[in-house]
């Protein structure tokens, strides 16, 4: 699997957790990001880069693309080139959206990137469910993440800014279309209000992962585990090291670099 960073670590607990048996690649691309203000050519080719590396270098059977700006700008492009099975988080998302909400009214905040590419707009209405979808985009609650700032007045004041539009849409379930948001919950919910369900879609990944692997035939047979897991990064893996283990959990004691 592979994000632009710290984020996609919150799928990776989620498919550690409901896969224990599965050994896991995780790059996080941290030289490179963010990802959400670059243009969606480069960030295609960004994936394209991290996705070729865990097939040819690494022999993964499945890649999941734990990033929805990746999602947004790559996906149809990779599942059409790898020789593997491409899960990514924003169908798997966008389905837990419409079964959270009673109203109808729904919203999604997300990168630039993403929120631009009207990945969400398409991947609701392909749900069927008669919702109501407002969107907004966060620009630096990523690189907030990044440095390991996850509470505080700073990420406060920019929340209340940028979620502004969305907490006035009268919204009942909110999902965190960025995969670095989760770890930004507090903040979030704090503003959004008790009344608005916060959604992410790490769990239902993994669930779709697992399906999708079982589907396959795919599954590790129970008990041949339990999995490895190594973890790589494109920037300072001491910080990696450091801010990873601190996010995921103590399976990411040790770090590798990505060239
Ligand atoms: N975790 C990525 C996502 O889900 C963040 C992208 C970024 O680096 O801006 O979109």
């Amino acid at each position: 699997m592979f994000d632009s960073g710290f984020g996609g670590l919150t799928v990776a607990r989620a498919l550690i957790d409901l896969l224990p048996d599965e050994d896991l690649v995780y790059i996080g691309d941290t030289g490179r990001y963010p990802y959400g203000p670059k243009p969606a050519s480069e960030v295609r080719e960004y994936a394209h880069e991290l996705a070729w590396s865990l097939v040819d270098e690494f022999g993964v059977k499945a890649v999941v693309v734990a990033c929805n700006t990746a999602t947004a700008a790559g996906l149809d492009d990779l599942r059409a080139e790898l020789p593997v099975p491409v899960i990514d988080v924003i169908e798997p998302g966008a389905n837990a959206l419409v079964r959270a909400t009673e109203t109808g009214r729904v919203g999604v905040i997300g990168t630039v990137g993403t929120i631009s590419s009207g990945a969400y707009i398409d991947a609701v209405a392909r749900t069927g469910a008669p919702v109501h979808l407002s969107s907004a985009a966060c620009p630096g609650f990523v690189e907030f993440v990044e440095r390991g700032v996850t509470v505080g007045d700073e990420v406060l004041v920019l929340a209340e800014r940028l979620l502004a539009p969305i907490s006035e849409a009268g919204i009942d379930a909110l999902l965190l279309g960025c995969t670095h948001y989760p770890f930004l919950a507090r903040t979030i919910s704090d503003v959004m209000g008790p009344q608005v369900t916060l959604v992410s879609s790490a769990d239902e990944t993994a669930f779709a992962a697992w399906a999708l692997l079982a589907e396959l035939g795919l599954l590790r047979a129970k008990g041949s585990g339990p999995g490895r897991h190594r973890f790589l990064s494109s920037g300072d893996i001491e910080w990696f090291r450091i801010l990873g283990g601190r996010l995921l959990g103590p399976e990411l004691d040790h770090t590798e670099p990505w060239p």
